[in-house]
């Protein structure tokens, strides 16, 4: 199992903030952003991380990170030309995946979870973990039949079927490099990880697992006022990073 940290993207939500830095390396309480989502997947034991970032801010991330070697993991570096998209992620990582599957996580989404088992325990097909939400318009929603049993996914539905979110950490057989190459912009212009999500669905080989610990999508100001607060509260004991 390999990692990729998706940490590009325009953060036009937190602007002027990020108009000369990084959303994902803004501060929540004590460490940059990217920290929590590394510490992650530092704690599930992946040991090779893909980080993908904006072009202007690949010198910063590379000056904060290195090469890995202090957080015992090797970090290799890819550049994402403009914001197209999460599922672009797969395609920019073919290399790097080789014949492995993948734990993607956003760089800006912060889990109080522990997901080491559900990332050391998985084999094949796809993985995402659900959280209920009070906006589900702004996500991609999931919803289940009477056994909890997923049976569609949508994204930002302007009537959702479910306030069930699917979080920013994603697990994917090897398969996921073919399903993103062959997928087509949404309109908005993105190649939509919902669409792969889709996909696995159809297959039959989507599952979905229920997160119980805070989960914070750190992509507003009050999101990240939220964040800083967790930080501080609860997640410091359970950071290895
Ligand atoms: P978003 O919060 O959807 O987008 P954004 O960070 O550009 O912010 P805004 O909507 O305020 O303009 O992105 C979620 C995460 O995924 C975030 O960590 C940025 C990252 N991302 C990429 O790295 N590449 C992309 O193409 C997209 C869409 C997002």
């Amino acid at each position: 199992m390999k990692g990729i940290i998706l940490s590009g993207g325009s953060a036009t939500r937190l602007r002027p903030c990020t108009k000369v830095t990084s959303k994902q390396l803004l501060p929540v309480y004590n460490r940059p952003m990217i920290y929590y989502p590394l510490n992650t997947l530092i704690k599930a034991g992946i040991k090779e991380i893909m980080i993908i970032v904006a072009p202007e801010r690949a010198g910063d991330y590379l000056n904060l990170l290195g090469s890995g070697k202090d957080f015992g993991v090797k970090f290799t570096y890819e550049v994402q030309d403009k914001p197209e998209g999460l599922a672009q992620a797969f395609i920019i990582g073919e290399t790097f995946l080789e014949d492995d599957s993948v734990c993607m996580i956003l760089g800006d989404n912060i889990f109080e979870d522990d997901l080491a088992d559900d990332v050391k325990s998985f084999q094949s097909g796809a993985k995402v973990f659900a959280k209920q939400v009070k906006d589900p318009e702004r996500f991609g929603i999931v919803e289940f039949d009477a056994n909890m049993k997923a049976v569609s996914i949508e994204e930002k539905p302007a009537q959702p079927k479910s306030n069930y979110c699917v979080t920013g950490m994603y697990l994917y057989d090897n398969r996921v490099v073919k399903v993103a190459k062959e997928l087509k912009p949404s309109t908005r212009g993105e190649l939509e990880i919902t669409d792969i999500n889709k996909w696995y669905l159809a297959q039959g080989e989507l599952e979905v697992a229920m997160i119980s610990g805070a989960w914070i999508d750190t992509g507003t100001f009050d999101s990240l006022l939220e964040a800083q607060n967790l930080a501080k509260e609860k997640l410091q004991s359970k950071l290895v990073i």
